[in-house]
C-alpha cells in the first residue's frame, strides 16, 4: 500500500514541489492549502493530486481536515508541515496581530497538525514528520522578530517531538530552507532582496525543487535513523 503524505501549502511555492516529489516517489498525497481556490483547482487538475482546504492556524480544523483526508485516501504516515506566511515589519511597526497570525499558522499549525496524526502513527509503528524551518529561524532576520520566532521555535518542536517518537518508528526532522525562488521571497523588496542574494556564496536563489529533495529524503521508509535533524539547504548562506 502506498504511503499517505499531506503537505500542508502543498499547491503551491515549496509545497508544489513537495506535493509532487512525494507522489514521484510512490506516495499517495494530499496537499492541504488555506486560501486560493483557484489556484488548488488548477494544481489538482494540473497534478492528478487532491487539494484540502483548512486553515493550519486553526486547531479544529486540523483535526478535521485529517480526518477527511484519512477517510478518503486512508491512514496518514508522513506530514509536511511547510504552510507558511510572513507579515515582515521592524518591531516598531508590527502590530501584535501580526505577530499573532504568524505564530498561529508557521508555528502553531505544526502542533497542531501533530496533534492531529501522531496518534495514528504511533498505533501503527510508523510516521515521518518533516517541518519546515527556515535560515531565518536560525540566524534571525532584519523585520521578521514573528517570522524568525515562530521558525526558531519550529526547530525546537522537531528536537522535543523527536524525541517523543523515536521508539514508536516515528521520526521528527526539520528542513531550513534559504531564500528559495517563490512568490514569498518575491515580495521582499528588490533593493533587499538583492542584497540578501549577494551574500548567498552559490550566487542564486534556490529552487523549490531543491528543498522537495530533502523532504523526500527525510520521508523515505530508509531514512528512520535520521531522527531531530534540521537539514539547511540554503545555498551556503548560513552554515549552522
Ligand atoms: N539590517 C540593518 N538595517 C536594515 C536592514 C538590515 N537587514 N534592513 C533595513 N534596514 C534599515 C534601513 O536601512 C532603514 O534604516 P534608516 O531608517 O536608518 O534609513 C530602516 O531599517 C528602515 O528600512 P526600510 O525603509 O526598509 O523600512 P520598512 O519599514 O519600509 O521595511 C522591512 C522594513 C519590512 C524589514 C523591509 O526592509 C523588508 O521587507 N525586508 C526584508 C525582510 C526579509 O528578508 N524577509 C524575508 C521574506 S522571505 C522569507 O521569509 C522566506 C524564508 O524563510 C527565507
Amino acid at each position: 500500500m502506498a504511503r499517505v503524505a499531506i503537505v500542508t501549502g502543498g499547491t503551491r511555492g515549496i509545497g508544489e514541489a513537495i506535493s509532487l516529489a512525494l507522489k514521484d516517489a510512490g506516495m499517495t498525497v494530499a496537499a492541504n492549502y488555506g486560501g486560493d481556490d483557484a489556484k488548488a483547482k488548477a494544481f489538482t487538475e494540473r497534478t492528478g493530486i487532491a487539494a484540502y482546504k483548512w486553515n493550519v492556524g486553526d486547531h479544529q480544523a486540523c483535526l478535521d481536515g485529517v480526518k477527511q483526508v484519512e477517510a478518503d485516501l486512508g491512514p496518514v504516515d508522513v506530514v509536511v508541515n511547510n504552510a507558511g506566511i510572513t507579515r515582515d515589519g521592524t518591531l516598531m511597526k508590527m502590530t501584535y496581530e501580526a505577530w499573532d497570525e504568524v505564530i498561529r499558522v508557521n508555528l502553531g499549525g505544526c502542533f497542531n497538525m501533530a496533534k492531529a496524526t501522531f496518534a495514528g502513527m504511533r498505533s501503527r509503528g510508523f510516521g515521518r514528520v518533516v517541518n519546515i524551518g527556515s535560515i531565518n529561524g536560525q540566524a534571525g532576520q532584519y523585520g521578521q522578530v514573528n517570522y524568525a520566532a515562530a521558525k526558531s521555535g519550529i526547530h525546537g518542536f522537531t528536537k522535543a517531538l523527536a524525541q517523543e517518537g523515536a521508539k514508536f518508528g516515528i521520526t521528527v526532522n526539520a528542513i531550513a530552507p534559504g531564500y528559495i525562488d517563490t512568490d514569498m521571497v518575491a515580495a521582499v523588496p528588490a533593493d533587499v532582496l538583492e542584497k540578501i542574494v549577494a551574500k548567498i556564496p552559490a550566487g542564486r536563489l534556490g529552487q523549490a525543487s531543491e528543498i522537495a529533495r530533502g523532504v523526500v529524503f527525510l520521508t523515505g521508509d530508509d531514512a528512520g535513523f535520521v531522527n531531530g535533524s534540521t537539514l539547511s539547504i540554503n545555498g551556503g548562506q548560513h552554515m549552522y
